[in-house]
């Protein structure tokens, strides 16, 4: 009980701590401008068009984004870094975000492969994506309705308060180091996944929108691979399908070395007892996982009886699992004000 009080304060600390403010409503000087209907040379109406137009060389790239719908499949790719930012007045909170970008595709709508769903594809390295909410609006389908709102290839990408929607799949974290904080991340079915990235989530709110698992790791082999989520938040969407009642896991293994670590979660989503699943019954893929949890806490987990094959970490064992050790070059690439005051102090 006092640790479960501890952990609401940890939360609520979020919620009261003198928050750190920060706006983004002007360009920054040299930063390609996107904006609806714009009849300036030189700026872009299209954020596709936009980045496409950034040089294709090693120099550091910014795209302010003004507030609009952007319609279209984006896709960064070129060598050096790039920032897309929102328009915000409070670049902290995404329920404050302007900009949506939306796009609808799934392997039923005829797309080759998942990642050619995304909506936003960041397919190269050192890409940071600030306050933006990105869609795929394909819904649900009985097969192949894999669809993409975030697509992440590259190294070193930071999500930061953004929010990503889809149903199946919303979430491809896929190859290299990545990094989401303070985001909103919905859908229903394995819409966390991916198969070797490096994945630290921090204040995030993770929203279930029907039945499923939120996470579907897919390493294979015993590599790098591991998704680790400490103080982030699962509710069940506003408007949540009726059978995500009981029918929410925190995983099921894609692959058979699945990896995953949920620290410090509060859950008010309506978690089935055995918080983790299986892949499927007669193929069930649990040999080699980790399916890991400390002080996961809230109405959601009350009555848990957890499956067999995932695991209850001891506080030492929970600290193995930092952002340090789990991203340690994160102070060259991450930007430090996202994340939790009481999560720097624990490093
Ligand atoms: C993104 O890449 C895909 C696959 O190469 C391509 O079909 C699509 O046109 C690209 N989108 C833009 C806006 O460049
Ligand atoms: C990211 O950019 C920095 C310099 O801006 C560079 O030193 C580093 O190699 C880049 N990292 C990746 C993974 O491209
Ligand atoms: C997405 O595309 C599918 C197939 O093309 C269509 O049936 C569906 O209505 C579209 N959804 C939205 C929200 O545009
Ligand atoms: C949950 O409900 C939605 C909407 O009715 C449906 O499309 C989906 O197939 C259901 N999922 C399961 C696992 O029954
Ligand atoms: C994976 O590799 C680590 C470190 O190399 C080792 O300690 C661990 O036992 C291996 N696990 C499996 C399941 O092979
Ligand atoms: C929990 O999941 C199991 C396996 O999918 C299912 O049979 C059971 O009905 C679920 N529990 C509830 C309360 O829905
Ligand atoms: C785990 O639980 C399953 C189903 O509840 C059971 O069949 C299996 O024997 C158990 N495994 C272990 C190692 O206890």
């Amino acid at each position: 009980m006092r640790s479960f009080i501890l952990s609401v304060l940890l939360v609520l600390g979020l919620a009261i701590s003198p928050s750190f403010e920060r706006q983004c409503t002007e360009p920054p000087p040299g930063a390609v401008v996107v904006k609806p209907g714009t009849q300036v040379v030189g700026q872009f109406s299209d954020l596709g068009e936009a980045v496409n137009s950034l040089p294709a060389d090693n120099t550091a790239q910014v795209v302010f984004v003004y507030p609009g719908t952007y319609v279209g499949q984006v896709n960064v790719s070129r060598p050096g870094p790039v920032t897309i930012m929102g328009y915000t007045k409070n670049s902290m909170d995404f329920t404050h975000n302007t900009v949506t970008l939306i796009h609808n595709a799934s392997l039923a709508t005829g797309a080759a492969s998942d990642d050619l769903t995304g909506t936003l594809r960041v397919l190269s390295n050192n890409v940071s994506l600030f306050n933006l909410d990105i869609r795929n609006n394909f819904g649900i389908a009985f097969s192949n309705g894999q669809a993409i709102a975030l697509s992440n290839q590259g190294d070193q990408i930071g999500v930061y308060a953004c929010r990503l929607f889809s149903y199946q799949d919303t979430l491809y974290t896929n190859v290299g180091n990545h990094i989401f904080l303070r985001s909103y991340i919905e859908g229903a079915v394995d819409f966390i996944f991916g198969r070797h990235s490096i994945a630290y989530f921090e204040g995030n709110t993770i929203a279930s929108k029907g039945a499923g698992c939120i996470t579907a790791s897919g390493r294979e082999l015993n590599d790098t691979g591991i998704y680790v989520f400490n103080q982030n938040t699962i509710i069940a969407a506003t408007d949540a399908f009726p059978n995500v009642t009981g029918n929410v896991f925190l995983g099921r293994p894609w692959g058979d070395f699945a990896r995953v670590v949920f620290k410090n979660t509060f859950i008010t989503a309506p978690m089935n007892k055995t918080i983790w699943s299986i892949w499927n019954p007669g193929d069930e893929r649990i040999d080699f996982i980790l399916f890991a949890e400390y002080n996961s806490f809230g109405p959601g987990v009350e009555n848990a009886h957890r499956a067999n094959f995932s695991t209850v970490l001891s506080p030492s064992q929970a600290a193995q699992y930092t952002l340090e050790s789990t991203l340690p070059n994160y102070r060259d690439w991450v930007d430090m004000d996202y994340l939790l005051p009481e999560s720097t102090e624990n490093l």
